[in-house]
């Protein structure tokens, strides 16, 4: 007879060996139904990994997995999917060129023959699927549309499809706003009531700490202590778990006493929009964008690179009235540098290192003779892997090899090398551990200490708090608010909230 044992999964002296890095090393972890278990860690901890082999998409080099008790391997990820385990990827995971409920049933579907399969069936199923998500979506229509929220809405109704027991949930809420993160958290406790069994990775610890029941911390591909209650874990020993010290969070001071006006938005508007823009932003400074997602901010800071047209008002760059036709105008001429929210689809080549992805955009600066040197390249690339932290065996990996965490560092050296006199940072630290996180803080106020002139796009009021000089709040594709910033958090919020809130009762 065999142990009985109450674990919906467990993982035995699990190892997964990439070339150079050992990305998990005898992982013990266990699972239990209705239970939700926060795995944490800094970027490139080995928690995607992790989930890649309970969900078949990887093979452990060592180790053995138990679920219900019996030894299971599956061979690929749709068997595991049919077997109940459903899982959630940090990128996004659809087939654009699907319906909604093409996307819900892909898996499914493709063990049958299409044919075989019950529209009519398929159709309801959907409904049924996304009720529970409170996704409220026509089964026919295209999934091109839909926000990132939706997306990821619709990723989980696609594991309820097959009534997963296991759902594997990472970062799902990374891309997501604050409204639709409580939603989102309110279904995973529904999920759990009813026996769900899920895994939840994140790097916003107040998420862990409200949502877990169970906290399992990995740091360099090994599990570090037990798996521990969030009443028996503080925010400080969880990141000492993850780091191997404190995390230290200096405020930056108050600063105001900028003088010089670089860029003067005077009532724009672009083609989609009705709103009218205008705004300042002066050399040095650090001007805050805050809004939720999809209130307008990348909108207008494409208007300022030249990719979206303005069609009404004037945009002056130093005092000059401007047209920038595209990117490379806005940069070359104007000294204007957009850092892009979608990272990984916007800007990496992921079959590419590390050392040219970071170069790219800035080859001048490498050349010796008039041709790229390699050498300077490689210098340049691990002063980088340093100050980011960047986890990789060296220069020359390809991105497509990095930790999600890791492919964004990527892109924010790049737009560092590039060092633009005006930077568009648009939600510089989606996806980043805490402390990368502080160290990236650290790097953008140091910036404009230097003089460059910023522009934080960020959906996180925190990091808008701690770093912005000036803050302008979007609301429904315009600026609804502009205040000083003190610095102080409490205050902030509720001038804030107050302003996003009366203007949307107003309507
Ligand atoms: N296909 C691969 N080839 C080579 N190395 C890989 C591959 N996949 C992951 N790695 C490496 O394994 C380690 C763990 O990566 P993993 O994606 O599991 O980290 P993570 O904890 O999910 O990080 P993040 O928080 O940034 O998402 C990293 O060093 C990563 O570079
Ligand atoms: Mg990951």
């Amino acid at each position: 007879m065999g142990m009985i044992s109450d674990n919906l999964l467990e993982l035995k002296d699990v190892t997964k060996v990439f070339p150079g890095v050992r990305a998990l090393n005898k992982i013990n972890f266990d699972l239990k139904a209705g239970e939700i278990h926060a795995l944490v860690g800094e970027n490139g901890a080995g928690k995607s990994t992790l989930i890649n082999i309970i969900s078949g998409m990887f093979k452990p080099d060592e180790g053995e997995i138990f679920i219900d008790g019996k030894k299971r391997m599956f061979p690929n990820a749709r068997a595991a999917f049919v077997a109940g385990i459903g899982v959630v990827h940090q990128e996004r995971n659809l087939i654009p060129t699907f319906t909604v409920a093409e996307n819900l049933y892909f898996d499914s579907l493709s063990k049958k023959a299409i044919s075989v399969v019950s529209r009519a069936k398929m159709l309801e199923e959907a409904g049924k699927a996304m009720e529970i998500v409170e996704l409220n979506l026509d089964p026919d229509s295209s999934i091109t549309f839909l926000s990132a929220a939706q997306q990821q809405m619709l990723e989980i109704a696609r594991t309820l499809t097959v009534n997963s027991k296991i759902l594997l949930l990472d970062e799902p809420t990374s891309s997501i706003s604050s409204t639709e993160v409580e939603l989102l958290i309110k279904i995973i406790r529904k999920l759990r009531n009813q026996g769900v069994g899920i895994i939840y990775i994140s790097h916003k610890l107040e998420e862990v700490f409200e949502l877990a029941d169970r906290i399992t911390v990995f740091r360099d591909g090994c599990k570090v202590g037990g798996s521990v209650a969030p009443k028996d874990l503080s925010r400080e020993a969880l990141i000492e778990r993850m780091v191997g010290r404190k995390e230290a969070v200096d405020p930056f001071p108050v600063r105001d006493n900028f003088v010089k006006t670089v860029m003067e938005a005077d009532s724009i508007r672009g083609k989609m929009n009705t709103n009218t823009n205008s705004f300042t932003l002066r050399k040095g400074e650090i001007l805050g964008w805050y809004g939720l997602v999809g209130s307008g901010r990348t909108e207008l800071a494409r208007m300022l690179i030249g990719v979206d047209p303005i069609v009404q008002g004037s945009l002056k760059v130093n005092g000059e009235p401007v047209r920038i036709k595209n990117t490379k105008n806005a940069f070359g001429k104007y000294g204007i540098y957009y850092m892009s929210e979608n990272r990984k689809s916007e800007g990496l080549f992921l079959q590419h290192s590390i050392a040219e992805n970071i170069s790219i955009v800035s080859l001048n600066k490498i050349l010796k003779k008039g041709l790229i040197s390699k050498a300077r390249e490689a210098e340049n690339t691990l002063k980088y892997i340093e100050e980011l932290n960047i986890k990789t065996p060296g220069p020359d990996q390809s991105v497509g090899n990095l930790s999600g965490g890791n492919q964004q560092k990527t892109c924010i050296a790049r737009g560092l090398f590039v060092d633009p006199e005006i930077i568009i940072i648009d939600e510089p630290t989606v996806g980043i551990d805490v402390i990368t996180k502080g160290e990236i803080h650290r790097l953008i106020y140091d910036l404009a200490e230097k003089g460059k002139s910023i522009i934080l796009v960020s959906s996180d009021l925190a990091e808008i708090v701690r770093l912005a000089d000036r803050i302008l709040v979007f609301r429904a594709g315009g600026i609804c608010a502009e205040m000083k910033n003190r610095k102080n958090y409490a205050e902030v919020s509720n001038e804030v909230m107050n302003c996003i809130i009366a203007d949307s009762v107003g309507r």
